[in-house]
């Protein structure tokens, strides 16, 4: 049967789960895929589960249409593809967030606000880089949007990779960025992290340029949770990472997702970076999202 990841552009049948198909359209050139036809609450066979995994990895970004899952059923979705990962950040009570949380404007009291605790995810990043083994892929259910805005962004690190002159594909072939929940906190001007949280979260290093374990294609493994590149002057790596972060992220390689209610979306953290936008009146409208996150494997 023929893959969904060849899909044209053409809404068309991918494969059947249960004897029911379901659909795939591209929404832009460079990434993103809406998937429509399928009721993710309800069960589906390895066929289908694979043909969502082909999806991902084909656009990167999909988007299941029309979805209401409870938060088990999303925990139930989620396992259908691996082992789900926790969290260091913490909620307003202080409490680890569990492994199906809320991403919301809201503070402690559910009222709208611009100064949420998860402020880091406004800054370009790849989900759980400071981790030794990071997150392979990400998955936000839309519960409440606001009336316009509250869109996240998406940014193909592969095309970011390839479309650098040879001279800075040489330059970085080699090289390795310092990861860090604590540096992460303070590029994002978020707060300071806690020694409980540094001692649960000690830097870790990966490559600059990654191979993405299923497409072996090369990309840039990089974001607002790197800190340094050992093999640099402090200072020199720093101002390399922001300039290739800059570079990736220019507008042309950015895809914008305009949620509507019950979106689940689900990215490949391994190929993009990706940020919340704060494009509404967040002291007015509410926005509340579930996540929860896959784990992958050790960059390479
Ligand atoms: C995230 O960074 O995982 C969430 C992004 C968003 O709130 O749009």
């Amino acid at each position: 049967m023929e893959s969904a990841a060849t899909t044209t552009g053409q809404a068309r049948p991918a494969r059947a789960g249960r004897g029911k198909p379901f659909e795939i359209r591209k929404l832009s050139e460079l990434m993103a895929a809406e998937i429509t036809g399928i009721d993710l609450a309800q069960p589906f066979d390895d066929v289908t589960r694979d043909a969502i995994m082909d999806a991902l990895v084909a656009h990167h970004v999909i988007c299941f249409r029309d979805q209401a899952l409870t938060k088990e059923q999303q925990y139930d979705f989620t396992a259908r593809f691996g082992e789900l990962e926790g969290h260091v950040v913490r909620t307003w009570e202080g409490g680890k967030s569990p492994l199906v949380h809320t991403v919301s404007n809201l503070d402690k009291d559910g009222r709208p606000t611009d100064s949420p605790y998860t402020q880091g995810n406004f800054f370009w990043h790849t989900d759980k880089s400071y981790h030794e083994v990071p997150s392979l892929a990400t998955l936000l259910h839309a519960i409440e949007i606001p009336p316009s805005g509250g869109s996240t962004q998406f940014a193909n690190m592969y095309a970011g990779y390839e479309a650098l002159p040879q001279h800075m594909k040489d330059r970085i072939a080699n090289l390795h960025a310092e990861h860090s929940w604590e540096v992460s906190r303070t590029n994002t001007f978020s707060r300071t992290a806690t020694e409980e949280e540094k001692r649960e979260r000690p830097p870790v290093t990966h490559p600059i340029v990654r191979t993405h374990p299923v497409t072996g294609r090369k990309l840039l493994y990089i974001g607002h949770h790197t800190s340094h590149i050992v093999e640099l002057p402090y200072g020199e790596g720093r101002a390399l990472l922001y300039q290739l972060l800059d570079y990736a992220t220019q507008p042309h390689r950015v895809y914008t997702h305009q949620w509507r209610k019950g979106d689940l979306v689900m990215w490949d953290n391994r190929c993009l970076v990706h940020r919340g936008m704060r494009d509404f009146d967040m002291t007015k409208h509410r926005r509340l999202l579930h996540r929860t996150v896959l784990k992958g494997s050790v960059p390479y």
